[in-house]
């Protein structure tokens, strides 16, 4: 293989073979092939695209770096849903046990928040002690347990896709279809699962701005899915507004309790009841009456135990990671709330610290926003809009302003 002639077909707008995309993809894994061509492939990709057949070709070359799980033969039906990201979007600590009293298996693999959107494993280390890395056969055994499992994707899950998503959140090149695609279709269909649900977003707050965008991406991300045996459903979200009343990582996780417990804000119940249905195998009433009705939420209870964390922690989670300023913000004028911009609420939320910059930083859990302000409600002037939870005075000054400028009041 003569990597420049490969990386020019590329650039010139040519189609590369699954054998080429292969061996690139192996070669890069093994570290023979370099960064810095890897880069300029990643670059020409983003400006070139690629075809269903090389993008069916790069998910599966990105899935065979590494390894897969593997079930018992006679196990329940493997399922999961993915989201592109958003802010304050908590469904998976919800949608994860709800699935799980579904006599379904729930493998689920997620990451860690990076930029404005948060990361489900992030959420889940709020709970004192919450182990998310959890090995193959532990997984396993927890499985065949309680039907649910919430992990990190290890070293040997689909290398290929860490070794290139650290390059192209580096070189330009993160917001790139085929490449997206590729990314978070192998490390899903590295869980070996029957049925897959697929949350994308689109707005402020998220990835694709346009839902013209998202809608693409949703069925590409589908066709492969298909292509390789997986039922996959595709659901378009609006994200121009937080999901729920909380944005930070603790705040979400009371959030989630609380929805656990029967009290959850409308948006959350409605999108975490949208995906679930999608892949049960029992009507979406019977699951909001186990949401409602503390099925799920007992489900969840045991699942904080397997995973090592605090169950006694979750009944005063408000306590548990108190922030030293604790502000609520009044509204400054009276109406109907016509914006409360989620892409301006993920920044503030990053500034505050509940997000990283670089993959390495470690975030800080109390942090963020609650009692939100849901676009159509309305308000009188001095009412509470929102409340800031902050480290300092002068965060919370900051958190305040940016706030103020996210929301519209018509
Ligand atoms: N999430 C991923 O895992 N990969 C991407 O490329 C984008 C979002």
């Amino acid at each position: 293989m003569h990597v420049p002639t490969l990386i020019e077909k590329k650039r010139d707008g040519g189609e590369l073979d699954a054998e080429e995309i292969g061996e690139i993809v192996s070669s890069f894994t093994r570290g023979d092939l370099p960064d810095y061509q890897m880069s300029a492939m990643a670059m020409a990709v983003f400006f070139r695209g690629m075809t269903d057949a090389e993008t069916a070709a790069l998910t599966r070359a990105m899935l065979d770096s590494g390894d897969v799980l593997t079930w018992p033969e006679d196990s329940p039906p493997k399922v999961d849903k993915h989201s592109t990201g958003g802010i304050g979007d908590k469904v998976s600590l919800v949608l994860a046990p709800l699935l799980a009293c579904d006599e379904l298996w729930v493998p689920m693999i997620s990451g860690r928040g990076l930029g404005i959107t948060g990361g489900t494993l992030d959420k889940l280390e709020a709970i004192p002690g919450f182990n998310v890395n959890l090995s193959q056969p532990e997984a396993l055994a927890q499985l065949e347990r309680i039907g649910v499992a919430m992990m990190g994707q290890t070293a040997r899950i689909c290398p290929a896709d860490k070794k290139l998503y650290a390059l192209r959140d580096v070189s330009g090149t993160v917001p790139s279809q085929p490449l997206i695609v590729a990314s978070i279709m192998s490390k899903k269909l590295a869980e070996s699962l029957d049925a897959l649900v697929l949350d994308v977003k689109f707005g402020s707050g998220a990835f694709m701005k346009t839902r013209k965008e998202a809608a693409e991406l949703a069925e590409r991300m589908r066709e492969v899915g298909l292509a390789m045996g997986v039922r996959t459903a595709a659901r378009l979200n609006p994200m121009n507004e937080p999901l729920g009343r909380t944005v930070g990582n603790a705040l979400e996780v009371l959030e989630s309790i609380q929805t656990l417990q029967g009290q959850g804000p409308d948006d959350l119940v409605n999108l975490t009841l949208d995906l679930a249905s999608e892949v049960s195998t029992v009507s979406r009433d019977t699951l909001a009456g186990w949401l409602s009705g503390g099925r799920a939420w007992e489900k969840f209870v045991r699942l904080v135990e397997a995973q090592g964390g605090d169950a006694g922690a979750l009944e005063h989670f408000d306590r548990v990671h108190p922030a030293p300023i604790v502000r609520e913000i009044a509204a400054p004028g009276s109406g109907a709330i016509d914006r409360l911009d989620a892409g301006s609420i993920g920044r503030a939320s990053l500034e505050l610290g509940a997000g990283r910059g670089r993959a390495e930083d470690s975030v800080d859990h109390s942090v963020g926003f609650s009692r939100l302000a849901k676009v159509g409600n309305r308000i009188e002037r001095g009412e509470t809009v929102g409340v800031v939870h902050a480290r300092t005075e002068a965060a919370a000054d900051q958190a305040e302003a940016a706030f103020l400028g996210a929301l519209r009041i018509g």
